[in-house]
């Protein structure tokens, strides 16, 4: 379990985060939303150490990572995997070797050894079978698992998906959201995916947290958010230009 406990950040004299509390369950696909800008990010950023809260604490199975030094972040980057948002993959290399290459770096492993288990992260999302190909020859979708794969390095137990379907084509995004909640089935992974994509987030979320002014305005289900009559919720999920919603 992942657990942020009165995060605070700010930029100057500008205000990101203000007092935000979430808890993020083994086992589920929690999805955090909110218009652009509204700090979701900066956020998960908190938790693998990349940026420091003002106030605040963040707990990882328990243990405090709040303020922990940055050689023991690579612990916690170890078990939560994070997949950018541009994460892009080298053109002149091969599927297997674009998911081998960090797997020798890290694991230290013979190049047939790196190979056998870059196959196996590929085979997670489907893309074992193409594994010599190059990633010219695919679209958005498929080129995106095989980031995904490659964030599965290390064997983490949770993995934070930030905006995995900004910027796809609608097909893609379907793709990227069946090898979202596949994974999840199949090895238990904890996935946090930050998104304002609203076919992805009433698709597959277990649960979703919904970030405005700096706080959770609704932390719930998807029949939660269908049922809100908070008028900012049912303004986002509905995608209206007009309403109460500062943007
Ligand atoms: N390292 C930084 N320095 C200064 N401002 C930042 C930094 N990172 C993010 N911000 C600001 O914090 C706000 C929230 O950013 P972000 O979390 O990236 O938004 P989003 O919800 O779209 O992911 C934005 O106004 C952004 O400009
Ligand atoms: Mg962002």
């Amino acid at each position: 379990m992942i657990e942020f406990k009165g995060i605070w950040k700010a930029f100057g004299d500008k205000e990101v985060l203000r007092g935000v509390d979430l808890a993020v369950q083994t086992g589920q696909i929690l999805f955090i939303i909110g218009s652009s800008g509204a700090g979701k990010s900066v956020l998960v950023k908190h938790l693998v150490g990349l940026l420091r809260a003002d106030k605040g604490q963040i707990f990882l199975d328990g243990r405090d990572v709040t303020n922990l030094r940055e050689h023991e972040f690579y612990e916690v980057r170890k078990r939560c995997a994070m997949v950018f948002q541009n994460s892009t993959l080298f053109d002149s290399m091969t599927l297997l070797e674009n998911v081998a290459l960090p797997i020798r770096k890290h694991l230290k492993c013979s190049p047939k050894e790196s190979a056998r288990l870059a196959m196996q992260r590929l085979a997670l999302v489907e893309m074992d079978r193409v594994a010599d190909r190059y990633p010219a020859e695919f679209g958005d979708g498929m080129r995106k698992k095989v980031a995904i794969a490659r964030a599965l390095t290390l064997d983490p137990e949770y993995i934070i998906f930030d905006e995995p379907t900004t910027g796809v084509d609608p097909i893609s995004a379907r793709i990227v959201d069946n090898v979202i909640l596949e994974l999840s089935r199949r090895t238990g992974v904890t996935s946090v995916v930050i998104s304002h994509d609203l076919r992805s987030i009433f698709g597959i979320a277990d649960r979703i947290a919904f970030l405005y002014k700096g706080q959770l305005r609704l932390d719930g289900t998807r029949d939660d958010f269908r049922q809100s009559d908070d008028p900012v919720v049912r303004q986002f999920i509905g995608g209206f230009a007009d309403g109460p919603m500062e943007v």
